[in-house]
């Protein structure tokens, strides 16, 4: 059992674990942001307490990510959920079709939502056999007119993770990196445009990041409300209204905590030994635990799996459950479990979880 105060060993999908820093951060500065005598949640979106806030994670991004000079960080709101429809109703005109690679039930949202807006296709599909694995770059098949072609780049739910992007030449390349943006390097500029929903690897919910491409930007529909235009975030440094501010000074603090650790290539090495210490049990297991993405689609972020039969699924998650283990029942779309182990899940809860599942094989193989 978790001693009372105790730090939970959180496994959540997201929202999910926080730094602890982080958010000793925000505790000791809620009553009284810089000696101004006010929480950051009180200070008005105007001022330049907050504005410098706000800069700041916009800048520790740019720095974080290698983004390049002609790109764009915006903060809106509406989560990742609200960028499936953003996306076509700017960028997928009359005359042309959006290409969607489906790798699981986000990027079958994020088409549903295109294809009520204009014209989509499947470009690649890994739903047979239930969203285990990747396409290979050669699957993907761009058909004329494209505006653009979507991916997922980590699929939460199933647990599978692209490691190689596609390279799409003239056609415009756009992610949702919700589940793993910041986890390890990348080359932004490959991209057109990336979102993310911060309530995993960037902070709290509440916020939803934009990465674009000027030049992109410039094609967007311009007949569009204020709100759903990513032209009128970028025109006014995403304060044309009221943004989530206090959720974005938790995204500045999560940054830093970032920077702390050595950047994204430490954070990356570090993720890999903490998949490892699960993904090592599971193959280890003769079969005890079933991984549900193949090898070499595994995700980094969310580790899916299986025991032998149903009755001792329950069993193992009601064990880990009273044992102070939060998160790990899989999604209900898939069932089964899921250990959702983002940047800021330590090493620890990791080396626990492993240990547990260790002890749990044993005692009932
Ligand atoms: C990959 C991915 N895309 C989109 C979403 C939806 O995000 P939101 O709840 O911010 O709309 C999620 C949520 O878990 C996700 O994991």
């Amino acid at each position: 059992m978790r001693e009372h105060g105790k730090r939970a060993y959180n496994f959540n999908a997201g929202p999910a674990a926080m730094p602890l820093s982080a958010l000793q951060k925000a505790q000791a500065e809620l009553l009284d942001f810089n000696g101004t005598g006010m929480s950051i949640m009180e200070h008005s979106h105007r001022g330049k307490d907050y504005e410098a806030v706000h800069n700041q994670a916009i800048a520790l991004l740019k720095e974080l990510m290698a983004i390049p000079e002609n790109y764009e960080v915006l903060f809106v709101q509406g989560g990742a959920s609200l960028q499936f429809a953003m996306v076509p109703m700017n960028f997928l005109p009359a005359g042309k079709q959006a290409g969607y690679v489906m790798t699981g039930a986000w990027s079958e949202k994020a088409f549903a939502e295109a294809e009520k807006l204009g014209a989509a296709y499947i470009a690649a599909t890994a739903k047979e056999g239930n969203y285990r694995r990747i396409p290979a770059l050669k699957e993907i098949k761009a058909q004329q007119d494209t505006a653009y072609l979507h991916i997922t780049s980590n699929n939460t739910i199933f647990g599978t993770e692209w490691h190689a992007f596609p390279d799409t030449g003239e056609i415009p390349l756009i992610a949702d990196m919700s589940s793993d943006i910041l986890s390890h390097p990348f080359d932004v500029s490959k991209f057109a445009l990336i979102y993310a929903g911060a309530q995993k690897n960037l902070g709290p919910s509440g916020v939803t990041v934009v990465i674009i491409r000027r030049e992109f930007l410039e094609q967007a529909n311009k007949n569009l409300p204020a709100m759903l235009k990513y032209a009128t975030f970028a025109k006014d440094n995403s304060l044309y209204n009221t943004p989530p501010t206090f959720s974005i000074y938790m995204v500045k603090l999560m940054l830093e905590w970032v920077k702390e650790q050595g950047g994204v290539t430490a954070i990356h090495r570090r993720n890999q030994e903490k998949a490892a210490l699960l993904y090592e049990v599971i193959d280890a297991s003769n079969g005890f635990y079933v991984g549900h993405a193949q090898p070499e689609a595994r995700s980094l972020m969310n580790v899916t799996f299986r025991l032998a039969d149903e009755a001792l699924e329950k069993k193992f998650l009601e064990e880990v459950k009273k044992e102070g283990f939060v998160g790990l029942n899989g999604h209900r779309s898939v069932g089964g479990c899921r250990a959702s182990m983002y940047n800021a899940v330590p090493y620890e809860a990791c080396k626990a979880l492993r240990d547990k599942m260790l002890a749990f094989q044993k005692e009932n193989a």
